[in-house]
């Protein structure tokens, strides 16, 4: 798949990820991670790249192998400037809609941000779980993420259940 949106010179190649990839996918996994320090100290990351790798390895390397699950990368000629996770998980067993879709997580780095990627990213995700026999998508993101809350509002996503949070003193 290479696409080209309008507003862009450079090409960039959006394709499935594969194990090759990981130690990329590591690398913006743990700045997106960072990002999202700016929103809350919730998001305290771990003190360092190989702490993350150790937490997440078997996250993204399950994630790569499931066929479930839609694991996708935006190549700039063999260095990663993003990625995408959407899977298909399953509902509480008291739903009558027993799986639902599920857009994971999207990181754009920050060079590349604002071109229409993360809408190509999405849009690719989306096209693919609209193939699955689910009925409902849901993304999270934080409450102060303006981008994302852009992004997702865009494409048609509508608030669905409010999460808050208490701070014990
Ligand atoms: C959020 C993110 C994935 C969006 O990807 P992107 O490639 O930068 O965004 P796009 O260029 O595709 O724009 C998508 C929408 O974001 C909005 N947007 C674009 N530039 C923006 C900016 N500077 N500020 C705020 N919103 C902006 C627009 O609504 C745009 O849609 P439109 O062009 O139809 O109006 C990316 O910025 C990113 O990785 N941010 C850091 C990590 C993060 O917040 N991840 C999401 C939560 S997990």
């Amino acid at each position: 798949m290479v696409h080209k949106p309008e507003h862009r010179e450079e090409y960039m190649e959006i394709r499935r990820a594969k194990k090759a990839d990981l130690e990329e996918i590591f690398r913006l996994g743990y700045k997106l991670l960072k990002y999202h320090t700016q929103y809350n100290v919730y998001y305290r990351p771990v003190k360092n790249l190989r702490e993350f790798k150790k937490g997440q390895r078997k996250y993204f390397t399950g994630q790569l192998k499931k066929r479930n699950s839609l694991f996708l990368v935006l190549d700039n000629d063999g260095k990663l400037a993003g990625y995408s996770i959407a899977k298909i998980t399953k509902n509480p067993p008291v739903l009558k809609d027993k799986i639902r879709g599920e857009f994971a997580e999207i990181f754009i780095d920050e060079k590349y941000r604002g071109k229409g990627w993360g809408k190509k990213l999405l849009e690719t995700s989306l096209a693919w779980l609209g193939k699955k026999k689910i009925r409902q998508i849901i993304v999270k993101y934080d409450a102060k993420n303006g981008w994302a809350e852009n992004l997702y509002t865009q494409a048609g996503f509508r608030p669905f259940q409010n999460e808050y949070e208490l701070i014990l003193k």
